[in-house]
């Protein structure tokens, strides 16, 4: 809606000054101080371009400008004109129905998030991934594009080689659960390390070479050996089932779970297309292709034929185009990754594939002061969530003293630590660091997912307080009387709401939508400090029902 009323005013604008609508767009800007006026234009390069005092051309400016409809006032102030918006009016077009026609075409969108490694633990990073993932896919849904969401699991590798060395070791065991897997994992990643550095503790002496274990394990696994498969299809059915029901606490779900070795069987044909333009070579003991100084030597197999973790993505990204034909392919995967999916992109370059430039990966910082137990920046996502609950139960009960009886104290603190969980996560730009901490993430006070549910509480609040006072936004209220400060700021904030899915989407960034839910919740806290619905006049008290109820309607999907 804004950016609308934005054209009109640089249509405008330029009409008069001779300016083109683009560089007007450039230029107009929202007043620093809000007193000034809803929008200004500042005159500096238009008074350059005809040698004229920046005030004298503002004010020759105001004098000639026809005031698009939607404005009730331009004023001179030194060398900008601040315009003001005609506020009863601006409420008529925002409330009765905040859906904005979007101009946008609808696209179609995979999203390929969170990916954890089976048989590998889970790392805080892989939570980030899924919590700005699937931020991404409901907005994206939400636009009402056509979006697939896929779990690329990393279910193929020499990992599994390592888990089979470590139960052959030191024994398989029985019914294993994901923390058996990850510790055998570890173990025998442990003694490779022991054993390349020759410092072989006096428990480990004697045992075999566990890397080429791995390794002839992996061999045998990708030419399809029973033993191989049976002990691979164990680990996978273990770790899905943990993982699904994980994922199910977040209130997350995948289209597919099309991990790596959904692809195992497509790698000949990469080979192959590889091969035919003569782009294979050997280098640094690995098959793969030379991209020059700057991409360096992307391997695509070693040479004992295994497949690496670049060969199954190219092979995925050729299946996706092929399969979903997308306009934008997203990579959500940490900022360590860059090099991998530049290689990437380059790669289908070299081949010819023009959808490479559909592909993004979407970078992100680091997650910082994250832990549970468990070692280094490895999490067991269970229990992180487990805590969170036990924390937010604490929060809830030390911070919030109004708390109706018969309430479902379980059911509000799962939501409060879920909200504090997701809003930490993705209120800053992905590529920066996250400083996580309970206590700023659990603060009802503070910029946090429980102070946005506070605010969502305050507007069920509201409705409940009119319907018992009687009344009741079935009419036509009269939304021309929402003219106050704190009104008009409201229904400006509302009016952005489409312009901000769009900039999530468009620019991959969470936080635009983070921020704005803050905004709005902040807005709606001046507003209804100012703003009485019961015990005023009945007409205007119906119209700031209907401003909260729309508010109301708009942060919940926020929220959602
Ligand atoms: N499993 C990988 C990891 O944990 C992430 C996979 C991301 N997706 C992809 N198509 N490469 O590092």
């Amino acid at each position: 809606m804004f950016s609308a009323i934005i054209q009109s005013l640089a249509e405008a604008i330029s009409n008069s000054s001779g300016l083109s609508v683009d560089e007007c767009l450039k230029l107009i800007e929202k007043p620093k101080n809000p007193d000034h006026g809803d929008l200004s234009f500042p005159c500096f390069i238009l008074a350059k371009k005809n040698k004229q005092a920046p005030p004298l051309c503002a004010k020759e400016l105001a004098d000639k400008i026809k005031l698009p409809i939607e404005f009730s006032s331009v004023e001179v102030l030194g060398p900008f004109l601040n315009f003001r918006l005609n506020r009863a009016n601006f409420a008529k077009s925002i409330l009765p129905n905040n859906k904005n026609k979007s101009q946008r075409e609808q696209l179609k969108v995979v999203i390929d998030y969170s990916s954890p490694n089976i048989a590998k633990p889970f790392h805080i990073g892989h939570l980030r991934a899924t919590l700005i993932g699937n931020c991404l896919d409901r907005v994206y849904r939400e636009l009402g594009d056509k979006v697939t969401s896929i779990n690329h699991l990393g279910d193929w590798g020499t990992q599994f080689g390592f888990v089979w060395a470590g139960s052959k070791i030191w024994g398989e065991p029985k019914d294993p659960s994901v923390a058996d897997l990850v510790s055998l994992y570890r173990k025998a990643t442990g003694l490779k390390e022991e054993q390349e550095k020759k410092e072989i503790s006096a428990e480990n002496k004697d045992l075999p070479d566990v890397n080429e274990m791995a390794r002839a394990y992996f061999v045998d696994l990708e030419e399809g050996k029973d033993y191989a498969k049976n002990f691979w299809q164990l680990c996978v059915d273990v770790s899905l089932k943990y993982l699904k029901a994980t994922y199910q606490r977040l209130d997350i779900s995948f289209d597919h779970y099309t991990g790596e070795s959904f692809y195992s069987d497509k790698l000949e044909a990469v080979n192959a297309s590889l091969k035919q333009v003569s782009l294979l070579t050997e280098s640094q003991g690995a098959y793969g292709v030379e991209l020059g100084e700057e991409l360096g030597f992307a391997r695509i197999t070693t040479p004992d034929g295994r497949s690496l973790y670049l060969a199954r993505d190219l092979a995925a990204a050729e299946y996706r185009a092929r399969e979903f034909n997308f306009d934008r392919a997203l990579y959500v995967v940490g900022a360590p990754q860059s090099l991998h999916f530049q290689q990437l992109k380059a790669v289908l370059k070299k081949l010819g594939r023009n959808f490479a430039d559909k592909i993004h990966h979407i970078a992100f910082g680091h997650v910082l002061g994250m832990k549970t137990r468990g070692s280094g920046s490895f999490i067991e996502l269970n229990e992180f969530l487990d805590e969170a609950f036990q924390r937010a139960l604490a929060a809830y009960n030390s911070q919030v003293s109004k708390r109706p009886e018969g309430l479902d104290q379980n059911e509000v603190a799962t939501a409060v630590a879920l909200s504090a969980i997701i809003f930490s996560n993705l209120s800053k730009n992905n590529i920066k660091d996250v400083n996580f901490s309970w206590d700023h993430a659990l603060e009802f006070q503070g910029d946090s997912g429980p102070y946005l549910l506070y605010a969502l509480a305050r507007i069920n609040g509201v409705s409940e307080k009119a319907a018992i006072a009687g009344i009741k936004i079935g009419g036509n209220p009269d939304l021309s009387l929402l003219t106050e400060n704190s009104a008009h700021e409201l229904i400006s904030v509302l009016a952005q709401y489409q312009e901000v899915l769009e900039n999530t989407a468009d620019e991959f960034e969470p936080c635009h939508l983070a921020n704005y839910a803050l905004n709005l919740a902040k807005s709606f806290s001046r507003a209804y400090q100012e703003l009485k619905v019961v015990g005023v006049e009945e007409k205007l008290g119906e119209a700031r029902l209907l401003l909260f109820v729309r508010t109301k309607g708009v942060l919940g999907k926020v929220l959602g």
